[in-house]
């Protein structure tokens, strides 16, 4: 049974590898570009994903900002015996413990996991002002 193909050129000028293998890069470069640090983090259409380009000048505050809304939103949880401090020692009450964790924490804020569902989200200004001082690498000023 060997008639004829009419569909075997066109396969031939475009083969199906190279149309998924530029799909794929494509995708993956929308995601890299879309979540800045983290690309495994795709945020779903009701988490804003407005993660900030650069660091902004000043940078927020640790001690002014970063501080009180830790207090606000993150340490009912992440402070001595809390709930969310884990083996990994998520205390957030401590500059340092923050810092080491900065990475998980801009990725677990941005990809709106924490805080929880069951606990009172960031509002847009601390959402916004936690990520920037994120992406300046979580200074302690
Ligand atoms: C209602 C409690 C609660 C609040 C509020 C909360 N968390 Fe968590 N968080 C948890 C729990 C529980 C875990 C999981 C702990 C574990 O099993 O190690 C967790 C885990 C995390 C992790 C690690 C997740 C991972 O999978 O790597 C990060 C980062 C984190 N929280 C950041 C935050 C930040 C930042 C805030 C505030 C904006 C916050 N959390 C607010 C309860 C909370």
């Amino acid at each position: 049974m060997h008639l004829h193909h009419p569909e075997s050129p066109r396969r031939r000028a475009l083969p199906a590898w190279a149309v998924v293998l530029s799909a794929l890069t494509a995708a993956s470069f929308a995601a890299l570009t879309a979540c800045g640090s983290d690309s495994s983090t795709d945020p779903g259409p009701s988490c804003p994903a407005n993660l900030p380009e650069a660091c902004p000048s000043p940078p927020p505050s640790y001690e002014a900002d970063i501080k009180p809304l830790m207090a606000e939103r993150c340490t009912p949880c992440h402070a001595p015996n809390g709930t969310g401090v884990g083996r990994a020692g998520r205390d957030f009450t401590r500059y340092d413990a923050l810092s080491a964790h900065r990475t998980s924490v801009l990725s677990q804020v941005y990809s709106c996991n924490m805080p929880p569902r069951e606990a009172t989200a960031l509002t847009p200004s601390q959402r916004s002002t936690l990520l920037a001082w994120l992406v300046c690498n979580a200074p302690n000023n």
